[in-house]
C-alpha cells in the first residue's frame, strides 16, 4: 500500500452523489482547499435548501467549516460528469446512480465509498466503459440536522480498483487518490481493496446488526453474555464461507477484531441501529443479505446469519407500519 499526499489538481470537478455524511466531509474538506467539487442533491428542493441554509456547517473540535460548492440535480446537471464520488448507503446506490445516468461519460471514473457489498456487479453491467473504484474509510461523521453534520472521528481511507477492473497503471490511481486527499482527510491506494472491503464486511456483519435485535450501543454486545456468544456463532459461520471462498487468510484474527471494534466504538449508536429507529431502509441487503447469497452459491449453511437477515427485515417492515 502506498500513500497518497495531495498535491494534484483535478482537470475535471468531482461530483459527490450522496451529500449525506461523508459525502459532505468530503465536499467540505475539498472546498476548503480550493478543489472544484460539484454536489448532486436529490432534486431542486434539495438544492433550494442547501442554499438556504448557506451550504453545508462541518463541526470539527469546536470549529465550523462552510461549504458552499455548486449543487446541481439530475434535472439541472448539464456538463458530462468524469469523475463521480459515490458516498450515498449502498440501497440507494442503484437509484441515485440512474437518476443521472445520461450525464455519466462512458469513460468516467466512478469511486464507491461506502460499507456493504454487491453494488460493484450492478455498476459494471450499467456503465461497462467505465473506471470502477471501490473505497473504505474510518472518518467517522454525523449527521445533526439537514445539512449540519459534525466529523466525529478521524480515520483512514483506502481506495483500488474492484475486482476485474484495472486500471493501466498504478499512477493513475495514486493520482486520482492525491486528488481527493483533502486534508486532515488521508487516501491510500490498496493493491488488495477486496480484502479490506471483505474485512470490512465480517466486522459489520458481527455488529451492525447486533445492535439491532439486542437493541443496544456496540460495546453493550460484548457485556451481554448472549449477544457475545452471538456474534461469535456469526464470526464462525464468516470464516466458513471465507474458507470456502480461499480467503480465510483475510480474515486472521477477526475474533479478536470484532471484540476492538466493538471496543473502541462502544458508546457508538450502529448506523443499522440509527436507520432502524428513523424508519429507513437499512443496508443489511448489502451486507449480511450479500455474505448469504455467497454462502449459498458455494454451499455453505449460514443459519445464524440467515436468521439475523430475516429478523433485520422483520423489525424493518415493522418499524415501517
Ligand atoms: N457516517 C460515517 O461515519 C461512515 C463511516 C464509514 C462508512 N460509512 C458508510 O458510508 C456510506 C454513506 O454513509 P453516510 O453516513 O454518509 O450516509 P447518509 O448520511 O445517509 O448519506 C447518504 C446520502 O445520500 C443521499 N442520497 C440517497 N439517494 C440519493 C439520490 N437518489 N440522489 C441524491 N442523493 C441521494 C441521501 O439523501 P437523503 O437524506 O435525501 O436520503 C444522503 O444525504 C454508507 O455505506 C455508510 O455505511 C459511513
Amino acid at each position: 500500500m502506498s500513500k497518497a499526499n495531495p498535491h494534484n489538481t483535478p482537470q475535471h470537478p468531482w461530483y459527490i452523489l450522496g451529500a449525506g455524511a461523508i459525502g459532505s466531509l468530503w465536499a467540505t474538506y475539498g472546498f476548503q482547499s480550493g478543489a472544484d467539487i460539484r454536489l448532486i442533491l436529490r432534486d431542486q428542493k434539495a438544492v433550494n435548501d442547501y442554499l438556504q441554509h448557506g451550504g453545508i456547517h462541518l463541526s470539527i473540535e469546536g470549529k465550523a467549516l462552510i461549504c458552499t460548492a455548486p449543487a446541481e440535480c439530475p434535472s439541472s446537471l448539464a456538463t458530462p460528469i468524469k469523475y463521480l464520488l459515490i458516498t450515498t448507503k449502498a440501497q440507494q446506490t442503484l437509484d441515485a446512480l440512474n437518476s443521472i445516468k445520461p450525464h455519466i461519460s462512458d469513460h468516467a471514473v466512478l469511486l464507491l465509498l461506502q460499507n456493504g457489498l454487491g453494488i460493484v456487479e450492478h455498476i459494471r453491467q450499467a456503465f461497462p466503459l467505465a473506471t470502477i473504484l471501490q473505497g473504505s474509510t474510518t472518518e467517522g461523521c454525523y449527521r445533526q440536522s439537514a445539512y449540519e453534520f459534525v466529523h466525529a472521528g478521524h480515520g483512514h481511507t483506502y481506495i483500488g480498483n474492484a475486482s476485474q477492473d484495472h486500471l493501466q497503471d498504478d499512477t493513475r490511481l495514486t493520482e486520482i487518490a492525491n486528488t481527493l486527499s483533502f486534508p486532515p482527510l488521508a487516501i491510500s491506494i490498496s493493491d488488495n481493496i477486496d480484502e479490506i472491503l471483505w474485512r470490512k464486511l465480517a466486522v459489520n456483519c458481527a455488529i451492525n446488526p447486533m445492535t439491532v435485535i439486542y437493541n443496544c450501543r456496540n460495546g453493550e454486545l460484548l457485556t451481554n453474555p448472549k449477544s457475545r456468544n452471538h456474534m461469535t456463532e456469526v464470526v464462525n459461520e464468516i470464516i466458513n464461507v471465507s474458507t470456502a471462498m480461499n480467503r480465510d487468510h483475510w480474515l486472521t484474527g477477526l475474533h479478536e477484531l470484532v471484540i476492538d471494534v466493538a471496543t473502541s466504538t462502544a458508546q457508538n449508536r450502529s448506523s443499522m441501529l440509527q436507520d432502524v429507529q428513523a424508519g429507513r431502509r437499512t443496508e443489511i441487503d448489502a451486507i449480511t443479505g450479500y455474505l448469504c447469497q455467497l454462502a449459498k452459491k458455494y454451499g455453505v449453511d449460514v443459519p445464524i446469519n440467515q436468521q439475523i437477515l430475516s429478523e433485520i427485515n422483520r423489525i424493518s417492515a415493522l418499524d415501517k407500519c
